[in-house]
């Protein structure tokens, strides 16, 4: 099979690509537009590979991506290309739906047209919005999001239905739950919180540091996503889960003991606009139907992780001096949104 992956020079795209290089014969042509997110570094080593090949370009460029299916042969998409993080939709949103719900649409006519049998649109659980204390999001639950971000997300899981519904493009959804592993960027949590934590920096915790998230170890999510891209029925949504729920601020103190950091670099800031209180992922569809089941537990995962940010310092420290590190500003300095002010505990 020759897979066409969009966004593979992200955080999942990069995991999923090496995961089916090292593990299958298919061939993959890996569309990126290399946002500030998308770096080529987390792909080093593939370059001469004979099975891979990297383009840069806009999923929503519709003559680019016909030309690439055509040319490359492309028998299956892989969805991955998005702007992903919720604090940016909060301050720029548009982007969002031009990427992640516009850029969908234009990929999806360019793949109904080529008749490409299979599309795996990579969604997230964020689509379901929040859990109170109780409950899991299953693959029934509303869609109900609260963020730009999961609002661009959930309207291109409708555009897919559409597309399965009215066109009969052969389109699969996948709802996941928070990732962490090598390669993420650090703007999200776990990386960010290691990476201050390396430098001795304040690690920013929202409000009361007691929403929850049910992570999930990269590999984990990519073995998955291979499921439903070869065994997965066209028109479906599988939920994507780790089973590992834990609230914001023991996540943060478990990081700080693994890195032998004092919980005083702990600093409660003002909580994100919308922020939701909880995920938690019911994947008992996915196991019965494909067999999928997550593999590493969530201590394990999360030490292999800080080993990784430990041992690839560099590949972090280039990151945060360049563009990011006027992203933090707006975000964390005197005047940003998450300026560090009185904690929960001083009220
Ligand atoms: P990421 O931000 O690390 O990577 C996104 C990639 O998409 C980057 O390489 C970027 O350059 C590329 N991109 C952005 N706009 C593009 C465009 N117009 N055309 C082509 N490429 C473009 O994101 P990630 O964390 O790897 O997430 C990948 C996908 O998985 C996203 O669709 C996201 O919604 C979904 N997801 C993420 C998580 C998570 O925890 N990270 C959980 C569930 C689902
Ligand atoms: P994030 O990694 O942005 O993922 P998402 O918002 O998609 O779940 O955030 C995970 C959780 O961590 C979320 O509840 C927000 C919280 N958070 C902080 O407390 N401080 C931070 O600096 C960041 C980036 C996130």
């Amino acid at each position: 099979m020759n897979i066409l992956v969009t966004g593979g020079a992200g955080f999942i795209g990069s995991n999923f690509i090496r995961l089916v290089l090292d593990e299958s014969e298919q061939r993959i042509v890996n569309l990126d537009l290399l946002t500030y997110a998308g770096n080529l570094a987390n792909l080093a080593g593939l370059e001469q590979h004979p099975r891979y090949r990297f383009v840069r370009g806009d999923i929503g460029d519709r003559a680019l991506v016909a030309g690439l299916l055509t040319a490359e042969k492309i028998d299956a998409v892989v969805n991955f290309a998005a702007e992903s993080h919720v604090d940016r939709s909060i301050d720029a949103p548009r982007v969002f739906l031009e990427t992640n719900t516009l850029g969908t649409q234009a990929l999806l006519e360019v793949a109904a047209d080529q008749q490409i049998t299979r599309f795996v649109q990579i969604s997230t659980d964020e689509v379901y919005g929040s859990l109170g204390a109780q409950g899991r999001f299953t693959e029934s639950s509303r869609l109900q999001p609260n963020s730009p971000y999961a609002a661009s997300k959930a309207a291109a899981d409708l555009i897919c239905r559409a597309y399965h519904q009215t066109f009969g493009l052969p389109v699969m959804i996948t709802r996941c739950s928070n990732n962490y592993g090598p390669y993420q960027f650090p703007e999200k949590l776990i990386p960010l919180m290691i990476a201050n934590a390396l430098e001795q920096k304040p690690l920013p915790v929202y409000g009361d540091g007691q929403n929850v998230r049910d992570w999930i170890y990269v590999d984990d999510h990519c073995r998955a996503i291979d499921r439903v891209l070869r065994n997965g029925q066209p028109g479906e949504v599988y939920n994507i889960g780790g089973q590992s729920e834990l609230p914001n601020i023991e996540l943060v103190k478990t990081l700080l003991a693994q890195l032998e950091k004092p919980e005083s670099l702990i600093e409660f800031v003002p909580d994100r606009p919308g922020h939701d209180r909880r995920y938690a992922i019911d994947a008992s569809k996915i196991a019965s139907e494909l067999g999928w089941q997550p593999r590493v537990r969530f201590a394990e995962g999360l030490a292999q992780t800080i080993r990784w940010y430990v041992a690839n310092r560099s590949w972090w420290e280039k990151i945060r001096s360049g563009e990011y590190q006027a992203y933090y500003e707006t975000m964390y300095g005197a005047s940003g949104r998450h300026a560090a002010g009185p904690t929960p505990e001083d009220s």
